[in-house]
């Protein structure tokens, strides 16, 4: 493995990517505002479906909600895949992504992750990686995905003091650095996996839906302004959230931030 702070080997990542068109073409960079940014334009010039951008640092990286990524150089995977989904897809590619994410931390580490709704992804009750789809559309009709994941791979703990919310590296969880080109490796492997089962129709929400959480517990939802609070029921078939407020009324949610009530 190489030491924990070098630069994210683009070739490395190559060694063994089995994949048919995820990856394949991987653009590394040592410092960008955002992958997000550098795939959207990559996308408007006719890239292909897969490629794939890497960076070490992003000045500007971008998370859910409005909110900032951040992460050290050199320390976590930061990655955006261009996909060309259909309209039937698109909906699903947070789900796609969470999965993929669950799944390249359980091959790499053998640590099992959770989903927090949405797209969260949490190890020991700390998020360790999150995911972000931005889409280009004609009325309708997506042109084209960026599909963002984040993964904390070797922050220590001081890296995380100034977030909300409690985070934490595999790094941390496992005890021992951990190879940052590997984790991208397998979510590249898993991310087309999950993408072809949903081009394919096959059941990626449920496997989604048994990952999540936070089903059956007692939540608080901010969703911009709005803060509901209550049991967190299930999800529908379109991955939203059916909340049940104490007035009995179910309530679905597209998005927001959820956290566990105390
Ligand atoms: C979230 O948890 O809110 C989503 C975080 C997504 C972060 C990744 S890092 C790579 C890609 N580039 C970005 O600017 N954001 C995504």
């Amino acid at each position: 493995m190489p030491e924990p702070d070098a630069p994210f080997s683009a070739s490395l990542l190559q060694e063994g990517l089995d994949t048919r068109f995820v990856g394949k073409t991987a653009h590394y960079y040592p410092l960008l505002t955002s992958t997000q940014d550098a795939a959207r334009e990559a996308a408007l010039g006719g890239a292909t479906e897969g490629e794939t951008f890497l960076a070490d640092e992003q000045r500007a990286g971008r998370g859910r909600l409005g909110r900032t990524w951040r992460a050290p150089a050199r320390c976590g995977v930061l990655l955006s895949v261009l996909l060309r989904p259909s309209s039937i897809v698109y909906p699903k590619l947070f789900m796609v992504a969470s999965l993929a994410v669950v799944d390249a931390i359980s091959k790499v580490t053998g640590l099992p992750s959770a989903i927090k709704w949405p797209n969260d992804v949490l190890l020991r009750g700390k998020k360790v990686a999150g995911a972000l789809v931005e889409g280009e559309f004609a009325g309708e009709a997506p042109l084209f995905a960026i599909v963002g994941i984040g993964v904390n791979v070797n922050m220590a703990p001081g890296d995380f003091s100034d977030l909300l919310y409690p985070a934490t590296s595999l790094s941390i969880e496992l005890g021992a650095p951990v190879s940052r080109e590997a984790v991208a490796r397998e979510l590249l492997r898993s991310l087309e996996q999950w993408y072809l089962a949903a081009q394919a129709g096959s059941q990626v929400h449920d496997s989604w839906r048994a990952h999540l959480s936070l089903l059956g517990e007692r939540v608080t939802v901010r969703s911009g302004e709005e803060v509901l609070s209550g049991l967190a029921e299930d999800v529908d078939s379109e991955g939203r959230l059916l909340l049940r407020l104490d007035n009995g009324a179910l309530v679905p949610l597209v998005a927001g931030d959820v956290t566990l009530q105390v």
